[in-house]
């Protein structure tokens, strides 16, 4: 990170967190009333919970924090939510992981500048003398707050995602916290059933609405688990498949982040970047049906051998369309052979036709292969390479991809020669 960023992104915690200083103070003062047993017993179960959070697909957590937050907020109000979110930051974890006191800070006060914009507005639309608090109109008021409690925090934290990873704050926001909108939702209506038995039945009923929430939660962490365990086997399999051809060790991982440096260049989003890395590290995945003795041959291919070569994108395809986040991509395997003036294979459909990841781990594979060794032809320098992608515009290559390359390889040339 540069330096004129870190002090920005620095400048920037700092604020929120003598904000949530702040704003915390003045609504605890103005609002007062603060239930010694609310803060006790709900402190207690957002300190549990927060313990068993799920880690986020890029950093952050997601636990069920805020539904335990928003139920003290309508039963207790403003102060002793406050008080509630601020033990939810207590957190034995990060504790442990040792990170930087800023990033703990800025956590705390980030929750707390979140719930004090969702308690005061609360505050101000909820009538507490009302005997039935779960009107249709109080019921939109808590989702209202929910809302503008998910915004704030979402924001807050996506904001410091993008200035510290120089990603644009909608690709984050995107990426990061969209899906979890449902979840959100899901944990308003924990607090408004919690809140109902509380104030219905009794203290003893919080032992009962914690099994949904710690469910909810468990869901979840399997979820985020079981795409990692896949991903897992993933590499494992690539890593199989290029142990079969020895010119091509690295290769898979090469086409990878180059197709995400093309993909950013063309301002894709972060969601699409993710898919586009795994079906690029997956692209040759298909090679594992071709033949030991023609992957590595030294001699000439046959006519016989380039057909079983050419069958890779088919049977890459097969196998990738069947894992459910990645199936409505494989296509991008199935043509990463194809040409933009339709002299490709298997198929040879042309321009248009051809999808864009297609295209684009068709120009990071073109240029690792060129610069590579192989058996039947030396790798080629960086110059010869770009004089070769160049010549390729609209016959190989889509025009608007291969100028995105073309721009990386720049880039990549001034800066070694920077270093000199
Ligand atoms: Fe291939």
């Amino acid at each position: 990170m540069k330096n004129n960023s870190k002090r920005f992104l620095l400048t920037y915690m700092f604020t929120i967190f003598l904000l949530g200083l702040s704003l915390s103070s003045y609504l605890i003062f103005r609002f007062r009333n603060i239930s010694i047993l609310g803060a006790v017993l709900f402190g207690i179960l957002i300190f549990a919970a927060d313990n068993f959070s799920v880690p986020l697909p890029k950093t952050g957590f997601v636990s069920v924090n805020f539904g335990i937050s928003l139920a003290s907020l309508i039963l207790f109000g403003p102060s002793t939510a406050i008080i509630v979110t601020f033990v939810s930051s207590i957190s034995l974890r990060d504790i442990f992981k040792k990170e930087p006191y800023y990033k703990h800070l800025f956590n705390t006060a980030q929750y707390l500048v979140s719930i004090c914009c969702a308690s005061w507005v609360f505050e101000i639309m909820f009538s507490r003398e009302l005997n039935n608090a779960f009107t249709p109109k109080h019921i939109g008021i808590i989702f209202l707050v929910a809302i503008i409690f998910f915004f704030v925090n979402t924001f807050l934290t996506a904001l410091v995602i993008s200035i510290s990873q120089n990603i644009k704050i909608l690709n984050v926001w995107i990426f990061n916290f969209a899906w979890l909108l449902p979840f959100h939702f899901f944990l308003v209506v924990m607090a408004i059933a919690i809140s109902f038995l509380y104030k219905a039945y009794g203290p003893f009923t919080l032992l009962l609405t914690l099994m949904p929430l710690v469910i909810a939660q468990y869901t979840y962490m399997l979820r985020t688990n079981e795409r990692k365990a896949l991903l897992n086997s993933i590499m494992h399999i690539v890593k199989i498949v290029e142990a079969k051809d020895v010119y091509t060790a690295g290769h898979s991982v090469r086409v990878a982040e180059y197709s995400e440096k093309i993909a950013r260049k063309l301002k894709l989003n972060e969601y699409d970047i993710e898919i586009l890395k795994n079906i690029a590290n997956l692209h040759d995945i298909g090679k594992i049906q071709v033949d030991l003795s023609i992957l590595n041959k030294t001699e000439k291919l046959t006519r016989e051998d380039w057909s079983e070569i050419k069958k890779h994108p088919i049977v890459g395809f097969e196998i990738v369309k069947e894992i459910t986040f990645l199936k409505d991509n494989a296509d991008a395997i199935l043509y990463h052979h194809e040409r933009y003036d339709g002299s490709g294979y298997p198929f040879g459909i042309k321009d248009e036709r051809i999808p864009l990841f297609a295209k684009i781990v068709s120009v990071a594979d073109s240029y690792d292969a060129m610069t590579t060794d192989r058996p039947y032809r030396k790798a080629l320098n960086i110059y010869e390479a770009i004089d070769e992608l160049k010549r390729n515009i609209d016959k190989q290559f889509d025009g608007n991809v291969c100028s995105k390359m073309l721009e990386i390889l720049s880039e990549e040339l001034n800066a070694a020669q920077n270093r000199e």
